[in-house]
């Protein structure tokens, strides 16, 4: 028997752009047709949840909260692997009431059977989850973002917190405040990431780290379509939106891209990765100790 990937997505109905804390928040915009932007985000968050489907993954959705809008980004509440989910700490206050209701998401969670463990990270650090720290199965490491949002002290806290390295990587640019904006994990070991919000050690890590040719390099339309904002399931990319000329490297990699229009997310910020969550991911280690018998792990 094969685990599928499973993921966790955060319903829209309270979703809304009405405050700008990155930015590309543009709550102007919102404001000059809030129906109508409802009404599109509704229908975008279930295109996302049917192409992971058409993937072959699940989906887990959890109800968001009114007032708390950027709750369907769940991929800036916690890191997962191996069963266990480490909450995050937000920096800025319009998302910090977030914490506890994720807490009650990863609990229920935990009480389906679909976690081992749910723990937070201690106060007075910021770390905002698998946005800011980002699971690489190939190398069996995390990449860890910091700068904007998450601080760097909270990433020594999810190695020891998992038994796994977590590579710092420091980002320059308010346009890419987390790591998943500028940076994605292809499941054959592929680096595509925007070197310019890297800083200059950041890069070199990067580049001592992976063999270049593994290290596929995006441009700024990519950043803008948040094209790097994507979720790699086997050989499927799904993300917002892709020029002909990225779809044409990709597919020359062997990659099939799924495009979803996620606009009324881009306006908070936002796109594929950090709207889904991934909980299954397990290291080698943890699947080759903690096997029953008969259930092979999937890794992507
Ligand atoms: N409006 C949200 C924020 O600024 C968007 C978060 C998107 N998440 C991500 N990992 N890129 O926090």
């Amino acid at each position: 028997m094969s685990v599928p990937p499973r993921f966790l997505m955060v319903a829209p109905t309270h979703y809304n752009v009405s405050y700008s804390i990155n930015p590309w928040m543009d709550p102007g915009r919102w404001r000059q047709d809030p129906q109508g932007m409802h009404a599109q985000a509704q229908a975008a968050s279930a295109a996302l949840c049917q192409a992971l489907q058409g993937t072959g993954a699940e989906v887990e959705l959890a109800p968001g909260s009114a007032g708390l809008p950027d709750m369907v980004f769940p991929a800036n509440s916690a890191v997962v692997l191996d069963g266990k989910a480490l909450l995050s700490r937000f920096r800025h206050p319009e998302r910090r009431a977030e914490e506890e209701r994720f807490l009650a998401i990863f609990k229920a969670l935990q009480a389906k059977g679909l976690l081992r463990e749910v723990a937070q990270l201690p106060p007075g650090c910021f770390q905002e989850g698998a946005g800011d720290c980002v699971w690489d199965a190939t190398r069996q490491q995390f990449w860890g973002g910091f700068g904007p949002r998450s601080s760097r002290q909270a990433l020594a806290a999810i190695a020891s917190h998992f038994g796994h390295e977590v590579v710092p990587l420091e980002l320059t640019s308010s346009r890419c405040y987390h790591l998943d904006v500028c940076f994605c994990v292809l499941s054959g070991g592929e680096i595509f990431y925007l070197p310019e919000a890297l800083t200059p050690e950041a890069l070199r890590t990067l580049r001592t780290r992976v063999d270049e040719r593994l290290l596929i390099e995006a441009s700024e339309d990519d950043l803008v379509h948040f094209s790097l904002n994507a979720v790699c399931v086997g050989r499927h990319i799904v993300m917002s939106r892709c020029t002909p000329a990225l779809r044409e490297r990709l597919q020359g990699r062997g990659y099939t891209v799924v495009e979803v229009d996620l606009s009324p997310f881009m306006l908070s910020g936002g796109s594929a990765y950090c709207m889904s969550l991934r909980l299954d991911w397990q290291s080698q280690a943890f699947a080759a100790g903690a096997q029953s018998p008969g259930t092979v792990a999937k890794h992507y």
